[in-house]
């Protein structure tokens, strides 16, 4: 009984110790997120805007008709560097002969992964600020216009978009993150980003190495806010992004694995984090790499109490289960259970060159 007792104790404070932690930092987010204006500049310098593809065929032309349509043809230069199977870089030709627009096409001899394809695209670019984004996805229209102008500003040296809710599991995630996505940039900046827009001065990305394996995007914005100057994202640029259907699980699983190799390389610069920067860094490292554990050990607890006959621990364990009929709470629960996937599976070895995963044709 002493024993039941003592796990139920246990399971409890950790209970309150994940929930506290997640809620209190949503909090102080959402209040800073509020007072958020993001700083502007005037631009007026070229853009190189670089689109890695592999086998994206059947959307890219869209991708360029959606990329085109934002800025000014004559500062801007598009590269596709392309490793498909599936006549991409054929089908990015004739987009360009049919349009009148030039587009650099790099052909690579063998696949070797986003970051790769897009470190030689950053050799090859002539923009003053290069501009990385995923096939597919799509910018909301005067969002190139808004991050190219907020890059322009003294102190930023990285700006990415903030992604729109789909619909579903996704859609409850991606609200409740771009919250924290902009309430980080309003402290300093994030360290998460995504390579859906991500735009970066090209002598800097130079200068830093390009871009790394993983979670290439998130890993430049937290280099870039290393070097004292601020990675941002924006609430006026929106990307839509395609999320698959069959497959949903392997594919957020894979970006949890990337995620948290992330936060798990970038939380030993700790020590040497900017004022401000750190302290996001500190949140965002806990709520990613312990908080997920302390869910799974509280629940560990509970059941185990609850096996020993106690009675408020299997009261506790319904309630939870209750709790997952609330959209949020689900999506919350499952997202703690990817991440704790995805550092075991990191033990492991992860995949820098990933397989695709078919999703709808448009976003
Ligand atoms: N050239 C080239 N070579 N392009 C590639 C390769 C490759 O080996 N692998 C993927 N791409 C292209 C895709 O065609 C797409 O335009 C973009 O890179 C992103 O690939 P997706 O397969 O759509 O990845 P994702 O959206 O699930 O990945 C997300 O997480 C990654 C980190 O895990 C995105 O946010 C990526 O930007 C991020 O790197
Ligand atoms: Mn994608």
């Amino acid at each position: 009984m002493y024993v039941a007792a003592l796990l139920l104790a246990t399971g409890v404070a950790l209970l309150l110790w994940h929930a506290a932690s997640a809620l209190a930092y949503y909090a102080l987010m959402l209040r800073r997120s509020r007072a958020y204006r993001p700083p502007k500049g005037a631009f007026s310098g070229t853009v190189t805007v670089v689109i890695p593809t592999y086998n994206e065929s059947k959307i890219i032309r869209g991708k360029l008709d959606n990329v085109a349509s934002q800025w000014d043809p004559s500062r801007l230069e598009i590269i596709v560097v392309d490793s498909s199977t599936d006549g991409t870089a054929d089908e990015v030709e004739r987009w360009s002969r049919g349009r009148g627009l030039p587009v650099k096409v790099l052909r690579e001899a063998s696949r070797s992964g986003k970051h790769a394809a897009e470190n030689w695209a950053l050799r090859e670019a002539r923009g003053d600020v290069v501009v990385f984004t995923d096939a597919d996805c799509e910018w909301s229209p005067g969002s190139l216009r808004s991050a190219l102008s907020s890059l322009a500003a003294p102190g930023v040296g990285l700006v990415t978009c903030i992604k729109e809710p789909p619909r579903g599991v996704e859609g409850t995630y991606r609200s409740l993150y771009n919250v924290l996505r902009l309430g980080e940039s309003q402290v300093h900046s994030t360290p998460i980003a995504h390579g859906e827009l991500l735009a970066v001065r090209r002598d800097l990305a130079t200068k830093l190495g390009g871009l790394r394996p993983g979670a290439d995007d998130s890993d430049l914005a937290h280099r870039v806010a290393m070097e004292g100057l601020r990675s941002i994202a924006l609430p006026d640029a929106v990307c839509r992004e395609y999320v698959p259907g069959r497959g949903y699980f392997r594919w957020k699983l894979r970006r949890a694995q990337h995620l948290v190799e992330h936060m798990a390389r970038a939380s030993r610069d700790l020590p040497r984090a900017p004022k401000g920067y750190r302290a996001v860094l500190a949140w965002e490292s806990f709520l990613h790499l312990v908080n997920p554990w302390l869910a799974l050990a509280s629940l560990a607890s509970l059941a185990a109490s609850a096996a020993l006959g106690s009675l408020p621990a299997a009261v506790v364990l319904a309630l939870i289960a209750a709790s997952m009929t609330l959209g949020m709470a689900r999506t919350w629960a499952l997202e703690q259970l990817f991440l704790v996937t995805a550092m075991v599976k990191n033990l492991r070895g992860r995949e820098y060159v990933w397989e695709k995963v078919e999703k709808p044709l448009s976003p």
